[in-house]
């Protein structure tokens, strides 16, 4: 079942997008996106699934206005992420595989950055890093640097610091996969709640189809080179056979 909704209408838009590295036409060009067409509505969990080296993360940069498309529109809150950078500043917050927290700022401090790059005072931006360093279990740790921290609590700055900027747009790349099975399912689990509790969009990037199954209300896989192979979509009314089903579906996808 594939979703339609309006391109002005979708907090994400990607229409016969394309990205091509390399000189076009030459022996080195690689096409690692070809003629995709992706709407995501807002309020939705995507879950973006496929093999390495199939093109996940560059579609991911191009929604992130980090890399620009070969051809094709992308439009995220019907605006040009590339071309109009600047505009989503506090619009569309990203949590990357690694936690990429900077290790002279202290946990607070590094929740705090995305605040100060929006200017938020600083009585408030203290407040606010404190009140989402504290849903995620870390109260007591504010004040320790990134060295003294474990990956999962890293990740949960990461995680505080992406919700602290009250972005309407969550973008992750795989974010959990370095963590071990146990408290990746938990993050999972806290990262699926403030989504739904805080009515964001979020495109969810894995190669894992139980973390996909877990993430998403909606799951894309992805073939090489990045071309939709499978897309489902379900809810809290989906029942177990039913998610079986879906599972089996794209482990067979994945593996054609
Ligand atoms: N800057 C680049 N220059 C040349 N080729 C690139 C560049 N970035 C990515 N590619 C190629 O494009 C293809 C898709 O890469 P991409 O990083 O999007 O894959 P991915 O699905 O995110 O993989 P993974 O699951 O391993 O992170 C790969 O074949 C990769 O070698
Ligand atoms: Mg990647």
């Amino acid at each position: 079942m594939r979703d339609t909704v309006t391109p002005l209408a979708a907090a994400i838009h990607l229409e016969h997008v394309s990205k091509v590295f390399g000189k076009a036409g030459t022996d080195s060009a690689y096409r690692a996106v070809d003629g995709l067409d992706l709407d995501v509505r807002p309020g939705q969990m995507l879950a973006l699934l496929g093999k390495t080296g199939c093109g996940k993360s560059t579609i991911f940069n191009m929604i992130a206005g980090l890399t620009e498309p070969s051809s094709g529109t992308v439009r995220v809150s019907g605006r040009d992420p590339f071309r109009e950078f600047d505009s989503f500043r506090g619009k569309m917050a990203i949590v990357f595989q690694s936690d990429r927290l900077l290790p002279w700022r202290t946990a607070i401090q590094n929740v705090e950055l995305g605040l100060e790059m929006l200017e938020v005072p600083a009585a408030e931006r203290r407040e606010k890093a404190q009140l989402w360093l504290t849903k995620l279990g870390l109260g007591g740790h504010e004040n320790d640097y990134p060295h003294a921290l474990s990956g999962g609590m890293r990740q949960r700055v990461s995680i505080a610091r992406a919700f602290a900027t009250n972005a309407n747009i969550l973008l992750c790349d795989e974010p959990f996969s370095a963590l071990d099975e146990s408290t990746a399912g938990r993050l999972r689990a806290e990262f699926v709640r403030l989504v739904k509790e805080n009515g964001k969009t979020a495109v969810f990037i894995t190669h894992s189809i139980s973390e996909a199954l877990e993430i998403g209300d909606r799951i894309v896989v992805l073939k090489r080179p990045a071309k939709i192979a499978y897309d489902v979509s379900f809810d809290a009314d989906t029942g177990r056979e039913e998610r079986e089903l879906i599972r089996s579906r794209i482990g067979g996808v994945l593996a054609e």
